[in-house]
């Protein structure tokens, strides 16, 4: 006797999926992803039509963020009580498949995780102290560290904040770079709030490196008090031995497993690629501060003295390309 195929998912159950990778982090929250649905299997595309030439000219940042979505989107299908497989492309706008198996009790872990899709989010202001439990720690590390990704407390603060300083002096003075950034940042104000982009609330009035995103505005402090503020905070920095899109796509799934499971843990946090950008600036980071790979995103991540407030995301039916 053979046994009956897995049995396709329930408009419900797709409505679960698609709430749980719209709520994933992503690029000047871009949302580069969709979801192609045949049965029991999903299909990850990447949006390539989504371009911010000066922030991500290579569309790195696009990849990391379909990581994240997949890594959410691998939680919903595990927290409905189904088994899942994911095999990973290489090519093309198809960045994964998820295929949906046999009904399989859902684990605690996964489930805590899950829980924390809707809760996470970015905290772009400072912390109200660093003293994260070393338990708590060690978890976040360990959850991002995967196949060919790892994850690495920075030594060597005095040369991380010349260079995020440099960076960020660099970017703050670049128009055609403000010009884009604007964009991105300006039309999610009022009454015409768009379903996409960084509200400007978000951002707010923050020095580096609790800015995140450094506009004309953001004061940048010298190097020294930079260093001082950056041994305030916890820090990890997430490395990839070769730089493919399997490598950002893995990086950027390391990176939401690492940002729930921060949030699980009642820690807030946020992530910065954009000095990584920056010409030369990767490599510069590789050789000062003697990093096992190229460096994909940093995160930061503490308490916060108050939540901050959800970013808007587009209508889940954009998620779903037309047949
Ligand atoms: C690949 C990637 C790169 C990002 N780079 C930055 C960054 O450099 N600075 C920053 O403040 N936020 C950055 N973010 C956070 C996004 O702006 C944020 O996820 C998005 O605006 C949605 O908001 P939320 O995280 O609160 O849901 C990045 C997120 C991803 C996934």
């Amino acid at each position: 006797m053979t046994a009956a195929a897995p049995a396709a998912l329930t408009t419900e159950q797709l409505g679960v999926l698609a709430r749980a990778v719209s709520r994933a982090p992503s690029v000047h929250n871009s949302q580069p992803w969709q979801l192609l649905v045949r049965g029991t299997e999903v299909d990850l595309l990447e949006r390539r039509e989504v371009r911010l030439r000066r922030h991500d000219p290579a569309g790195r940042d696009r990849t990391l963020s379909c990581g994240a979505a997949l890594t959410n989107l691998e939680l919903a299908v595990r927290a409905l009580g189904r088994d899942c497989h994911t095999g990973l492309r290489s090519g093309g706008d198809v960045v994964a498949t998820v295929t949906i198996g046999r009904p399989r009790a859902t684990s605690t872990r996964d489930y805590l995780l899950y829980q924390a899709i809707g809760r996470r989010r970015s905290h772009r202001h400072r912390f109200i102290h660093n003293r994260v439990p070393t338990a708590a720690h060690r978890a976040l590390v360990a959850a991002g560290e995967t196949t060919g990704v790892h994850v690495v407390v920075p030594g060597r603060l005095d040369k991380l904040a010349e260079l995020l300083g440099f960076a960020a002096r660099v970017l703050r003075d670049d128009r055609a770079y403000q010009r884009e950034l604007a964009v991105w940042t300006a039309h999610t104000h009022g009454w015409a709030a768009a379903g996409d982009g960084i509200a400007g609330d978000a951002l707010g009035p923050e020095p580096v490196p609790f800015a995140g995103i450094v506009r004309p505005g953001t004061p940048i402090p010298d190097d020294a008090v930079l260093a001082d503020r950056l041994a305030a905070e916890n820090l990890l920095i997430f490395c990839t031995g070769t730089d493919t899109r399997l490598d950002h796509l893995a990086a950027g799934a390391a990176l939401q497993r690492v940002w729930l499971t921060a949030a699980s843990k009642e820690l807030a946090g946020s992530v910065i690629t954009q000095p990584l950008h920056l010409t030369g600036l990767r490599a510069r980071l590789v050789s000062e501060l003697a990093l096992p790979g190229a460096p994909q995103a940093i995160f930061r991540f503490g308490y916060a003295a108050v939540p901050a407030a959800p970013s808007p995301r587009l209508p889940l039916g954009e998620l779903f390309p037309p047949r």
